[in-house]
């Protein structure tokens, strides 16, 4: 908080900021490590729409910065705050500015928002005058106190700020209606001086909540400035109470000056410029005579906006040779981490990764499924083969294999509720669980017996065949080691009652494939298991896991690619996809129902305990 009437800010002072803007904040929080100030500016976020914390960077570390849905909570939290910065629209800038005035504690109020009606900027800077506060705005980027404060976006990115030596002070007070003539102007003065002391933007709005007469008035008040460069613009007759206040001898600084918008006289009629206030209604208003005033009154006028650098650097020297000051010292700051996505971006640092993928990519403009964009894929009339073929193989699979794929999932899709998953699922539901937990559940009882065959079936006949066994080789062995055969068995499908969807499958290779090696191999086996038992068929796994073995020879799959494809179980996923369908049909079925929980009836059990008397005692 500063005590001194021409000091609006300084190394100790602290905002509150209206309206979650978290990029102003963190640059503001860069800017005070670049200063080297010891304490965040920014003490306090208002935001209307939700209490709590906004987490920003204080140098490398994360802070957390309260939040407060309210200013009046946020000031009695935060007394020390001086300063407000206020992000609201122009709809609400008039009401938030007024109630934050309303706080003893604020005595700076910066408003960001264009468009602010001229009667409620006038009543904004009433109040402010009435109360003796200082309001910055509107439509206004703020000000800087080199080395000490920085209002929001102000002076740009971090490296411009460095450029700029903004964050040490210099001996140049500067004041002017527009932000980007603000910040260029930083830089002409840093290049020209020892710097900027501090740097206002009142505004390009018709009434501002300050003048550039103040702050010039503030400047001549503060020691630390040793001359004053003023950037005017064509429109309204503020520049003539700088002019007035030279011929007074109220201004004893030199003053640089330019009033911008000399180019209007060559224009047809008075033209609006950029801002709201760019307007000369009369010649007295013009950059021209503006300029003449000032050169008259004493100031510092160069010929032209070009000449403007060469004039700040004569008067400064002046200064300086005859001893008003001594150049600040230059001062290194200290680093500044920079975002890691931004100077990841920029090539500055990299990072090990720390997932491969090789099959999918939504890091671009478009998602690419195996490297082809999603459009294309629809575009040329992919569906859930395709998909598949691409996320699962890596492959653009011909039709015949993704057609194939389909049929598996529609086969696979359910087989009734009396199978394990579809019992679990519904048992699940009804104990009145989510969709998820009773998929879960059912997908969970899918293993080496009930549908999770596909893989070990592939695995068991391909080993068989490349071993060079018989297929009674085959099942002897498979006996020998106790061993059931993958694919073989089925509860209730058998010789006498075969499985509709095998044969659906066995037709559609006779069809579509150019040979079934390994499925004439299987149906081999299938005519000696079945003479053991009558449900010793192929099952639907078993038929599943041995085409697809087929198939994937015929489409020239790598030997290798291929047993490890089979090797991890992948071709399980074509009966646990196929039968999510069916357990999620299940679900919705009983929550259609709202059959209640299930309880296994009492003669569906078995009893078998043992005799207390039996028990043996350890
Ligand atoms: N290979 C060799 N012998 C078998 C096989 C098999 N796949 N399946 C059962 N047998 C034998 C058993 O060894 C047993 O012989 P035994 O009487 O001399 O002891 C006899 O047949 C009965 O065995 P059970 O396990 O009681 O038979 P069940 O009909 O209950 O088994 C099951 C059905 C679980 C599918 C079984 O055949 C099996 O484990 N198959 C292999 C795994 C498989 O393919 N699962 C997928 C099924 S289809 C699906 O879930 C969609
Ligand atoms: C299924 O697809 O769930 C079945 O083949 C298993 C069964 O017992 O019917």
């Amino acid at each position: 908080m500063s005590t001194k009437e021409y000091e609006l800010f300084n190394r100790d002072t602290t905002a509150i900021i209206f309206g979650l803007q978290a990029n102003a904040i963190q640059r503001m929080l860069d800017f005070d490590m670049a200063c080297n100030r010891d304490k965040p500016s920014v003490v306090a976020v208002v935001n209307e729409n939700k209490e709590g914390w906004h987490k920003v960077f204080w140098g490398e570390k994360e802070i957390l910065i309260p939040m407060y849905r309210t200013t009046r909570r946020a000031c009695e939290a935060h007394p020390e705050a001086d300063v407000m910065i206020n992000f609201a629209s122009f709809r609400s800038a008039y009401r938030t500015s007024m109630k934050a005035m309303e706080e003893d504690s604020i005595r700076t109020l910066v408003i960001i928002a264009e468009g602010v009606p001229e009667r409620r900027a006038r009543e904004i800077r009433n109040k402010a005058l009435t109360l003796g506060k200082t309001v910055i705005g509107p439509a206004t980027v703020g000000g800087i106190a080199a080395g000490a404060f920085k209002i929001a976006n102000t002076g740009g990115t971090l490296e411009n700020i460095l450029e700029a030596k903004l964050h040490r002070p210099g001996h140049v007070g500067f004041v002017s209606k527009s932000g980007g003539m603000s910040n260029e102007a930083y830089n002409i003065i840093a290049r020209n001086t020892d710097g900027l002391c501090e740097g206002i933007a009142i505004g390009g709005d018709s009434f501002p909540g300050s003048t550039l007469f103040e702050h010039v008035m503030r400047y001549e008040a503060n020691p630390n400035i040793g001359m004053i460069v003023v950037l005017g613009e064509l429109g309204g007759r503020e520049e003539y109470k700088i002019v007035d206040a030279l011929n007074d001898g109220k201004i004893s600084k030199p003053l640089v000056a330019w009033v911008t918008g000399t180019c209007a006289k060559i224009l047809p009629a008075s033209i609006q410029f950029g801002h709201a206030g760019a307007k000369a209604d009369s010649n007295e208003e013009s950059a021209d005579a503006k300029n003449e005033a000032l050169r008259k009154a004493g100031a510092l006028v160069p010929k032209s906006f070009d000449d403007l650098d060469v004039l700040i650097k004569e008067t400064y020297d002046k200064l300086v040779k005859t001893g008003k000051f001594k150049p600040a010292p230059e001062i290194t700051p200290p680093p500044v981490p920079n975002d890691f996505s931004k100077a990841l971006s920029e090539g500055l640092v990299r990072r090990k990764t720390e997932v491969v993928t090789t099959i999918t990519d939504d890091s671009g403009e478009e998602l690419l499924y195996a490297g082809v964009p999603i459009s294309r894929f629809i575009e040329e009339g992919g569906g859930i083969g395709g998909v598949i073929g691409l996320l699962w193989f890596k492959k653009k699979l011909p039709k015949y294999a993704t057609d194939f794929i389909e049929l598996i999932l529609v086969l696979t899709a359910d087989h009734g509720p009396a199978v394990s998953g579809a019992h679990n699922c519904i048992v699940t539901a009804r104990a009145g669980r989510d969709l998820m937990s009773a998929v879960a559940s059912g997908i969970l009882t899918i293993g080496p017996r009930f549908g999770g065959a596909v893989s070990g079936a592939a695995e068991m006949i391909k080993g068989a065949v490349d071993e060079g066994l018989s297929p009674a080789e085959f099942v002897a062995k498979m006996k020998a080691k106790g061993k059931n055969i993958q694919g073989i068995g089925h509860r209730v499908k058998s010789v006498r009652n075969p499985d509709k969807r095998v044969e659906l499958l066995k037709d559609y290779a006779a069809r579509h494939f150019n040979k079934t090696e390994y499925l004439n191999y299987a149906l081999e086996v299938e005519v000696i298991t079945t003479k053991k038992k009558d449900n010793l068929i192929l099952n639907v796994d078993g038929c599943i896991g041995i085409l697809l073995l087929d198939m994937m020879c015929e489409l020239g799959f790598e030997k290798e690619e291929l047993e490890e494809i089979i090797a991890n179980g992948g071709l399980n996923g074509l009966f646990l996809l196929g039968r999510t369908i069916g357990l999620i049909g299940h679900y919705m079925d009983q929550k259609r129902i709202k059959e209640g929980l299930y309880r296994q009836p009492w003669e569906s059990i078995l009893y078998s305990l043992p005799k207390e008397k039996e028990l043996e005692t350890a």
